[in-house]
């Protein structure tokens, strides 16, 4: 079938401001917004940027918006979305090039919260044990792939790029609940600072808006809860 593909463009080089172009790709129905995209680029218009690569929605670099929603290209398919289909950069991020944003910011931003396991001590069995019931306390949020589509669908982050962000929030959770870790206090400071969790307003785009299905709403808000009573159960 024919499918309609408007593509908003961006040559910072040469454009003056973004621009909607359109394109007629023949498609099947079950065709990803991705393999469109790259039809596009191969036999259209070589000139379309856009980043993507595992193409089976792990490795979070195809995020954007389609058809208004931020979605991973490679996970949409034509018949979710039907014969016309609108494709554009993530908000909230500036545009390098066509559909291809400055990540930048967002890793920062993900860097703040120590996005890793701090412990010093040895193990005293060659590797630090956890009972199945303290794994599961954190499993969801180790579902991330930093794609950005929470972040960038978040009010509170579109007013102000200095807010960490849902995914920034997520990746805080994920280590702050593991039993294994020893700087929830130091995780807990940064959050509870200006620009930490407290600019969350639970308006609940961000877990629309997740392409793993992580409850991020719900995960923030047992990131404000642990500051608030200092416990993490
Ligand atoms: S290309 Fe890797 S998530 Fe879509």
């Amino acid at each position: 079938m024919e499918v309609k593909l408007r593509i908003l463009r961006y040559n910072p080089e040469s454009d003056g401001q973004p621009h909607y172009k359109d394109y007629t790709v023949d498609a099947g129905p079950t065709d990803r917004v991705l393999d469109l995209l790259r039809y596009v680029k191969g036999y259209q218009d070589g000139s379309l940027s856009f980043r993507a690569s595992c193409a089976h929605g792990i490795c979070g670099s195809d995020a954007m918006r389609v058809n208004g929603v931020n979605r991973l290209a490679c996970k949409v398919l034509v018949k979710d979305v039907g014969r016309e289909i609108t494709v554009e950069p993530l908000l909230g991020m500036q545009i390098i090039k066509d559909l291809i944003v400055d990540m930048e910011p967002f890793f920062e931003n993900y860097r703040q919260v120590m996005p890793y396991l701090i412990n010093d001590e040895t193990p005293e069995q060659g590797e630090r044990l956890q009972s199945p019931a303290e794994r599961a306390r954190f499993d969801d949020t180790t579902k991330c792939i930093l794609c950005a589509a929470c972040t960038t669908s978040c009010p509170s982050y579109w007013a102000d790029g200095e807010f960490l962000g849902p995914a920034a929030l997520v990746q805080a959770h994920r280590f702050l609940f593991d039993s294994r870790d020893q700087a929830p206090a130091e995780r807990l400071k940064v959050l509870n600072e200006q620009y930490g969790v407290w600019r969350c307003r639970t308006v609940f785009n961000c877990t629309a808006a997740c392409p793993r299905e992580i409850h991020v709403t719900q995960a923030i808000g047992e990131v404000k809860k642990a500051i608030i009573t200092g416990r993490l159960d």
